[in-house]
């Protein structure tokens, strides 16, 4: 990629096919629905202050094809008592009278509220729009007195829906004892809630889940969430918060021990957190998540703030339940965008001046022999030993597979953890890689491991060189939106 030409050398990190806030500091998606045709993505947003020190407002961008986003602006700001430092993550639900959103109003105050129910006020709210263009009142629904006295003040990130004539609430929560759990909530009319249950584990499987989600794939439901302070394995669990699902099997809406051991990471690549899930008018499960973590003693952060802005939402995903597990994949319209499609051969290097491109290497045959026929000895000018199959990107980032382990590399970063990300993955069928500006995201066989990053190509230059014998590769570029 150029960055030395037009408006670029501004912001050359600007992505183009990720919703990323205009100026200031985006986290999670909130709010996600279709509604008479549109899609609206709210999100967590700092207007005033890219590293996200400032009162949390709701951003707010619409769609037509979950490709194009139009920004519309703050959508929610913190101007009632009862949100005066925040107005926290949340959803909506839709129907007939339009828009319903739910959020956390979230108010400070002095005392600790990690272990005892004192020292913030967390209040559940209700927003109506008939079409998102305007916001109506807020309605509160749930305050400090409307949770069970045996958890702390960190209760959260409301997610609404209807079953069988009764809305329910999923609320993230963190018990006394330091245990994460989900409070259960139900309703006949989305104003009076009633508390039901939790949902939680046996023994403490971190100490705080957010951003909780439940929904139903045909006969199976599950529950997302994103728990803090799983202890971090080679394999799982490696960034500094997680989010993954669990199937619950006494449905969404009951209260329910969930396994732990069934915990499955949405994503393992260094920067995912908070995803939400809706459904749209097609009936499709779209998820969507914040690329980007939260930011621990200042350690994390994004060369973008250089430019005004930080974060960026994932590409929108749809989720589908095929043989008894879970598989994202980027949402079809996002095909719409390929252009110049070409046939690669292994080993060859590709040079893309647009830096914005999707590659696909499907029909994988990997033979362990191949491997062993090369010479062990011989390593390349990265010092990377010989893998199975492999791709450079710029010699600073590689992805490669080698008995049945799928790993991210960054060749010169280090601190904070973003050098190496691994998943166990089994056989290697297909990789399909969308690359925008300062973001990558690989779906590995059909999407039943994700990795997504951002990532900033150290070369003015964007070059990638796949190889991967007995395989088919092919790459195209993307129309920037
Ligand atoms: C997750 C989170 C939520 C909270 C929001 C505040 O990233 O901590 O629990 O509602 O961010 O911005």
């Amino acid at each position: 990629m150029n960055r030395t030409t037009g408006n670029e050398t501004k912001d050359p990190y600007r992505l183009k096919l990720h919703l990323t806030p205009p100026a200031g500091w985006l986290n999670d998606p909130n709010g996600l629905c279709q509604y008479h045709g549109t899609y609206h993505a709210f999100y967590q947003y700092v207007p005033e202050n890219a590293l996200g020190k400032g009162r949390k407002c709701w951003g707010h961008a619409v769609s037509s094809d979950l490709i194009h986003w139009k920004d519309e602006g703050i959508f929610l700001e913190p101007d009632r008592p009862f949100d005066r430092d925040g107005v926290y993550s949340g959803c909506a639900w839709t129907d007939e009278n339009g828009i319903h959103l739910f959020y956390t109003g979230n108010v400070k105050e002095e005392g600790d509220y990690d272990y005892i129910h004192e020292g913030r006020q967390a209040a559940q709210v209700l927003v109506e729009t008939k079409d998102g263009s305007r916001a109506g009142e807020k309605r509160l629904l749930l305050t400090n007195d409307d949770y069970p006295k045996d958890c702390t003040l960190h209760v959260r990130d409301p997610k609404v829906w209807k079953e069988n004539g009764r809305y329910h609430m999923v609320l993230g929560a963190r018990k006394n004892s330091g245990q994460g759990a989900v409070l259960l909530y139900e309703s006949a009319d989305m104003v009076t809630w009633k508390y039901v249950g939790e949902m939680t584990t046996k023994n403490p499987f971190g100490y705080m889940w957010e951003c909780p989600d439940c929904f139903e794939m045909e006969d199976a439901a599950f529950l997302s969430i994103c728990p803090q302070g799983l202890p971090r394995g080679e394999f799982q669990n490696q960034n500094i918060y997680q989010s993954g699902y669990v199937r619950l099997k006494a449905g969404i809406a009951r209260p329910q021990m969930v396994e732990a051991e069934a915990f499955t990471e949405w994503d393992k690549g260094f920067d995912f957190y908070a995803p939400q899930t809706f459904t749209d008018e097609q009936g499709r499960r779209i998820l969507i998540g914040w690329m980007g973590l939260p930011d621990i003693e200042g350690e994390y952060s994004n060369p973008t703030v250089g430019d005004g802005w930080q974060h960026a939402l994932t590409l929108p995903r749809e989720i589908t339940y095929e043989a008894g597990r879970l598989y994202q994949r980027p949402v079809e319209e996002l095909k719409r965008l390929r252009r110049n499609e070409r046939e690669v051969k292994t080993g060859e290097t590709s040079v893309l001046s647009e830096g914005i491109y999707e590659v696909e290497i499907d029909k994988i045959e990997i033979n362990q022999k191949d491997i062993d026929q090369k010479d062990i000895d011989q390593k390349d000018i990265n010092g990377l030993e010989p893998v199975s199959c492999r791709i450079c990107f710029n010699q600073d980032l590689v992805l490669d597979y080698q008995d049945g382990v799928f790993s991210m590399k960054f060749l010169n970063r280090t601190g904070a953890g973003r050098t190496v990300r691994r998943a166990e993955i089994g056989s290697l069928e297909d990789i399909r890689i969308i690359m925008d500006t300062s973001a990558i995201e690989v779906y590995v066989n059909q999407g039943s491991t994700v990795f997504t990053s951002r990532y900033y190509p150290a070369s003015g230059e964007s070059r990638v060189m796949i190889d991967c014998e007995k395989s088919r590769i092919r790459l195209w570029d993307l129309e920037s939106v």
